[in-house]
Order: structure tokens, then C-alpha cells, then sequence
């Protein structure tokens, strides 16, 4: 279900829906809200994932040395936890919120790896 409400949210295009899914899927859309203006952009995340993510990653999301690869991790993962990882990883994954990467470019950049 976590996973119908991320792929919804992205189809849709806008972080209008996003607040939904980070509450659990307690409210799957909201209409309004103050947070609604930026659209996400996985092509912008894209930049974010190859400045940030890519050294241990792989540039195409197929593992590098350090890191898994994250290629079809929307199999594995929806948009939220994705998301939820960058925020706050595990260890020896860097913590990159907030002092590199802004609130959107975590947004972003999870918008990005669902694409993988
Ligand atoms: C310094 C290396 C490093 C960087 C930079 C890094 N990661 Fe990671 N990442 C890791 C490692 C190592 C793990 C595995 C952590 C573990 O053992 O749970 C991981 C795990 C993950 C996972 C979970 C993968 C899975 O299937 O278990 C995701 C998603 C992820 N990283 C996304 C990102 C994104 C997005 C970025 C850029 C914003 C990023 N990482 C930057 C090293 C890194």
C-alpha cells in the first residue's frame, strides 16, 4: 500500500501528495498546503544523485565499492523509505541532510533512485 501511495505520488508528479505518504498513508492526498508550489524533479535529482551518491554508488546506480547497488531499488523500497534512508543512513552511509543536501534535494534525489 506504501507502495501504491509513492508510485501515485510520483505519477502525479507533485509533492502534494508526499506529506500523505510519509504519514503512514494516513492521508493519501492532500489538496492544499504550503508545501505544494515545487513539483518533484527526478531530472534535478539526477545532478544531486551523481555529485552526491555516484562515488559509492556507481554513476548508474549498479554499486560501486562502497556502496549496494541501487538499481531496480524501487522493487525493494518505495519512494518514502528511499527517501527516509538518505535522511537518516546507516552507518557508513554519510548522513548528507542537512548540511549538504537540502530537503528537496533528498526529495529529489529518492525521486531519482525510484527510477534506477
Ligand atoms: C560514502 C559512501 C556513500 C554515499 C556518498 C552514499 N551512500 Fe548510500 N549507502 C552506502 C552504504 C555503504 C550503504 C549500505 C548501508 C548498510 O549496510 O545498511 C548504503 C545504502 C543505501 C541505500 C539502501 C540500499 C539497500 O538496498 O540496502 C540507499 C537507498 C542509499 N544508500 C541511497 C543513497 C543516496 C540516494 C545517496 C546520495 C544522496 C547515497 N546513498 C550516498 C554508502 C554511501
Amino acid at each position: 500500500m506504501r507502495f501504491r501511495c509513492a508510485r501515485v505520488a510520483l505519477a502525479l508528479v507533485t509533492a502534494l501528495a508526499l506529506p500523505g505518504c510519509a504519514g503512514g498513508g494516513a492521508a493519501k492526498t492532500r489538496t492544499t498546503g504550503a508545501q505544494a508550489e515545487v513539483p518533484v524533479n527526478a531530472g534535478r535529482g539526477r545532478s544531486i544523485y551523481l555529485a552526491q551518491c555516484s562515488a559509492c554508488h556507481g554513476r548508474d546506480g549498479t554499486g560501486g565499492q562502497i556502496g549496494p547497488q541501487l538499481r531496480n531499488e524501487h522493487l525493494k523500497r518505495t519512494f518514502a523509505q528511499v527517501r527516509d534512508i538518505v535522511l537518516d543512513p546507516e552507518p557508513p552511509m554519510p548522513k548528507l541532510f542537512p548540511v549538504r543536501m537540502s530537503g528537496a534535494d533528498v526529495r529529489d534525489v529518492s525521486a531519482y533512485v525510484e527510477t534506477l
